[in-house]
């Protein structure tokens, strides 16, 4: 477990290194967007990897018991949350079950509710499967972000929406969202007959406060698609496996149908080896990760502090995907993406992807060596500090 290892993974057939011309981005920038680690996975899954590899065989492959026990024990120890295995049903990534959940759940032209500014893919299935997004933007205040519930409520009414997309923690304002609001999502949800889709996958990484899985509050369960995944928590993006949870079974066999009208059957044999050897042997990995993760955080925190206050971090209480507000610079959202392509060389995520209410804001992925995090903090630092 060395976290500082600086591997390179350039020619690697990256998404982030190797494919920036695609993005129009120039071959010189260093990628800190897309949210994927650059650490090495941990030994374990490796070697039940390898053990994989050795044996030679890849024919077609289906999760059995001990995949679901693997997953159900990190749950309940982690989550403290006690799933069932008819409930689940593996997908090949999130983003295909948050399409396959909008199938599943709304009709064409329905609405669907998100809470801008939000991961990106939520509206992007939401609009390719020809429904329509309607959001409840977050209110910041105070450096803190907050669902406006009479806002919340009012577009639920005026939109008849029909399902929401729960972002738990939200990435990428950092929130994990506390007991008392999860509460009060789910008795308006309740009361307005609205699915609620949670998606969970950065739940593994938790700074401030406590995350409680939807699923904790069995009184919405029939109202529940939770998505789930180890990717995120083990960088294993690549091997596109996750795993969903849908307590009610009407709706459970119809996403399974809609699942099963894309062609996809059978879970990847690798995803499957490389899920299960991670949530039956990872955690003491993770537990490392963990400390490295947040002191990584807290280093950015001081850094902008100290050399660029304008530049406010909005502290994170979860995942590892920072939110940096530059509106304090006074310089409009084109010019600050200029100078950080050109000047600073670094490709972070533009706010406003997320939504317009992210206009003015950059996303930065600091999962990486804390060395090739100081430098690219210093390149920020070179090219912002005179505005
Ligand atoms: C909130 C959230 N959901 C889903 C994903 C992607 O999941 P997958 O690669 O399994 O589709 C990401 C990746 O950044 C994410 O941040």
């Amino acid at each position: 477990m060395n976290f500082d290892e600086e591997i390179n993974r350039n020619k690697t057939n990256s998404l982030k290194y190797d494919f920036k011309s695609d993005k129009n981005k120039p071959d010189d920038v260093f990628p800190m967007w897309v949210a994927d680690m650059d650490f090495k996975c941990c030994e374990e899954i490796l070697n039940d990897m390898h053990k994989k590899i050795d044996h030679g065989v890849f024919g077609y492959s289906k999760n059995d018991e001990t995949y679901f026990n693997a997953i159900e024990n990190w749950y309940k120890q982690n989550h403290n949350v006690e799933l069932k295995r008819e409930w689940l049903i593996t997908t090949p990534g999130i983003v295909f079950a948050l399409a396959t959940a909008v199938k599943t759940l709304t009709e064409e032209n329905d609405y669907v509710l998100i809470n801008n500014p939000v991961y990106y893919p939520f509206t992007e299935v939401v609009e390719d499967n020809k429904r329509k997004i309607v959001s409840s933007d977050l209110v910041l205040t105070n450096g803190h972000y907050e669902i406006d519930f009479e806002d919340f409520e009012n577009k639920i009414k005026q939109y008849n929406v029909k399902a929401y997309f729960l972002c738990s923690p939200h990435n990428p304002v950092g929130r994990v969202w506390t007991k008392d609001e999860l509460n009060k999502i789910i008795e308006i949800c309740k009361r307005y007959n609205v699915f609620i889709v949670c998606d969970e996958v950065h739940s593994d990484f938790i700074w401030k406060g406590n995350h409680t899985c939807i699923l904790n509050y069995t009184d919405i369960q029939n109202q529940v698609i939770l998505c789930t995944a180890p990717t995120k928590t083990f960088n294993l993006a690549g091997l596109q496996v996750s795993n969903i949870f849908i307590p009610n079974e009407k709706v459970r066999e119809k996403f399974q149908l809609e699942l099963w009208n894309t062609g996809y059957s059978l879970i990847n044999v690798m995803g499957l080896v490389a899920c299960q050897s991670a949530y039956e042997k990872g955690q003491k990995w993770l537990n490392e990760l963990k400390k490295y993760l947040l002191d990584n955080v807290n280093y950015v925190d001081t850094f902008l502090k100290e050399k660029l206050p304008k530049v406010k971090l909005i502290y994170p209480e979860g995942t590892y995907l920072l939110w940096l507000d530059f509106s304090g610079l006074n310089l409009s959202d084109e010019k600050i993406e200029e100078l950080m392509i050109k000047e600073a060389k670094l490709w972070l995520d533009n706010g406003k992807m997320f939504g317009n209410s992210g206009k003015g804001f950059q996303r930065i992925n600091i999962a990486l060596p804390r060395e090739k995090l100081k430098a690219a903090l210093e390149k920020l630092v070179k090219t912002f500090k005179n505005f």
